[in-house]
């Protein structure tokens, strides 16, 4: 396969973001431009993502990032050889402005379209940054889902376990707003918990001891809302505790459950794979407590632990490029232009 280099676009949540990515004759990928824009700031003060402010927020900003990636490339739209843009899953009114975007570029161009799962964006990072070999193991942890998820393949995937309700990051926001932290609320969860006592509250620790491979985090933000109910007003003091019991017995169900997940994987694969690998992915990835928690399991486990660097972790737009360069080196049909955006899509 010779060097092939796409152009990725991602508008699925509250990132705007463009990305020109390379891979080489031997399958190894370069980024060649990645450039995110954030609408923190827009949404911050509703204290969530507002859907119709992240639609209008992603067509003011994502033709000036496509201009921004190609000249951080020097590139020029006629040196790429496709298109890829997130279809889904994610907010509709976000994801039509990426696909349209895509497809008009495509159409102009004449060059294949890609519409791409931002989940399986996130699945691929790894062989990007890491150049990992099928099968593996990821941990998708964001504000939208909490996943594990058996790699087998491009386009292959087994979800061994979901959240059967709040995702990991949607219970640190929830946590964080109920104690009038900022949101996004894992970093201030987390800056809180420094100086609290972990041992203070005896907080549920969800699905613990189960299993089937699944999460569950509301009953913890409920234990969290009585607990802070219970002792009201909260001093920082309390908050600080509260936060740090909060994280312990998060970092207490991630480990029964991801230690239940490695098994399987040893179970299922044996001998046959050389360096089993867990790949952890999306915004809570940045907990150091959590983060260190996973070592500690895969060291335990034999398994190998990788952290894509934090900028590939939360939503861009490389991964998307990169997803869509595996299926253009396979060989894989392009989409049409008639594919259409799917706010659902597993
Ligand atoms: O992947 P991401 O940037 O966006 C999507 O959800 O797609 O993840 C954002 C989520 C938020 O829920 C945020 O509170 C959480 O990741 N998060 C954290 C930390 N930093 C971000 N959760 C725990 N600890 C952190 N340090
Ligand atoms: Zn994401």
């Amino acid at each position: 396969v010779p060097v092939l280099r796409i152009l990725g676009l991602e508008t699925s949540c509250d990132e705007t973001a463009a990305s020109i990515v390379e891979r080489d004759e031997n399958g190894e990928g370069r980024i060649l431009a990645d450039v995110v824009l954030s609408q923190l700031d827009e949404h911050s003060v509703y204290g969530g993502v507002v859907p119709e402010i992240a639609a209008r927020a992603h067509v003011e900003a994502l033709d000036g990032l496509i201009v921004e990636a190609l000249h951080r490339s020097s590139m020029r739209l006629s040196d790429v050889d496709a298109i890829a843009a997130t279809s889904g899953p994610g907010l509709i009114g976000g994801l039509l402005v990426g696909l349209m975007t895509g497809k008009a570029i495509a159409m102009a161009t004449e060059k294949p379209l890609y519409a791409i799962n931002h989940l399986e964006g996130h699945a691929l990072t790894a062989r990007l940054t890491h150049g990992l070999a099928f099968p593996y193991l990821l941990l998708l942890v964001s504000g939208g889902h909490t996943q594990l998820i058996l790699v087998k393949g491009v386009g292959d995937y087994e979800r061994w376990g979901t959240t059967i309700d709040d995702a990991l990051g949607e219970a640190f926001d929830k946590t964080a707003k109920l104690l009038g932290l900022p949101y996004p609320g894992g970093p201030a969860v987390e800056r809180a918990a420094r100086t609290g006592n972990a041992e203070r509250f005896a907080f549920p620790r969800p699905m613990v001891g189960e299993a089937r491979l699944d999460f569950s985090f509301s009953g913890l933000k409920t234990a969290v809302r009585q607990a802070a109910e219970a002792i009201a007003p909260v001093s920082e003091q309390d908050i600080a505790d509260i936060c740090a019991s909060f994280q312990n017995a998060v970092s207490r169900t991630m480990k029964d459950r991801i230690s239940r997940g490695l098994a399987r994987f040893h179970e299922r694969f044996g001998k046959s794979v050389e360096k089993p690998t867990l790949v952890v992915a999306g915004g809570v990835a940045a907990n150091a407590e959590i983060r260190s928690t996973l070592e500690t399991i895969c060291a335990a486990n034999r398994f190998a632990f990788i952290a894509p660097p934090m900028a590939l972790c939360t939503d861009n737009a490389a991964m998307i490029a990169w997803a869509g360069l595996e299926r253009l080196a396979l060989g894989l049909p392009a989409d049409g232009l008639d594919v259409a955006p799917r706010s659902r899509w597993p």
